[in-house]
């Protein structure tokens, strides 16, 4: 292994079944940093999964949740981290706003719509906004707007995890150079 990049946090945005987190777990290795879920880490502050939280709590319980996970996440930490987003982290206006204060860099992870659905279908119920197929549709196209303000793309579509954490690491390395 290289040495481990040098630069700030590396976040990885996009809609459910973009591959955020194999992608970043793999990213990570690639570039000798950590990898945090942040989706993990709303479940570890709560004390309960995801689903649970949607069901007792409500979405905008969930979502003031993640927001406070993503501020503990991007103000603790120097040590070089890839940072997988939950689908709707980044679509928040406040939260893009704090993400622009930090020194991030943001990639948006893509994936065709068709696709999405069948790498969620067998976890759906573990994420609550890919029980519905129409419901799923509409906040995808909704959400895009929103992750086209990442600092970079790849479709990760038809492309094994591998080729796509070189790819974004030999990204990552030339920020680093600039
Ligand atoms: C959500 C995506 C999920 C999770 C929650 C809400 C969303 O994360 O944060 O179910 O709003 O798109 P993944 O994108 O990792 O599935």
């Amino acid at each position: 292994m290289t040495n481990p990049v040098e630069i700030g946090p590396i976040l990885l945005v996009g809609f459910m079944g973009a591959g955020k987190s194999s992608v970043g777990a793999a990213l990570a290795s690639e570039l000798g940093c950590n990898f945090v879920d942040l989706d993990a880490v709303v479940e570890q502050r709560a004390g309960q999964p995801v689903a649970a939280i949607f069901s007792a709590e409500g979405e905008q319980r969930f979502r003031q949740l993640e927001s406070e996970a993503l501020e503990q996440v991007l103000s603790t930490g120097i040590e070089c981290r890839v940072i997988a987003l939950g689908g709707g982290t980044y679509v928040q206006a406040e939260n893009r706003d704090r993400i622009a204060r930090s020194s991030a860099l943001v990639v948006f992870l893509e994936v065709a719509l068709e696709e999405a659905i069948r790498r969620v279908r067998y976890f759906a119920g573990k994420r609550p906004l890919a029980a519905n197929r129409e419901a799923f549709a509409k906040l995808f196209e909704e959400r895009r707007p929103a992750y086209e303000q990442a600092h970079f793309r790849t479709d990760t579509t038809n492309k094994p995890i591998m080729a796509i954490a070189k790819e974004l690491a030999a990204w990552v390395r030339e920020q680093e150079r600039q």
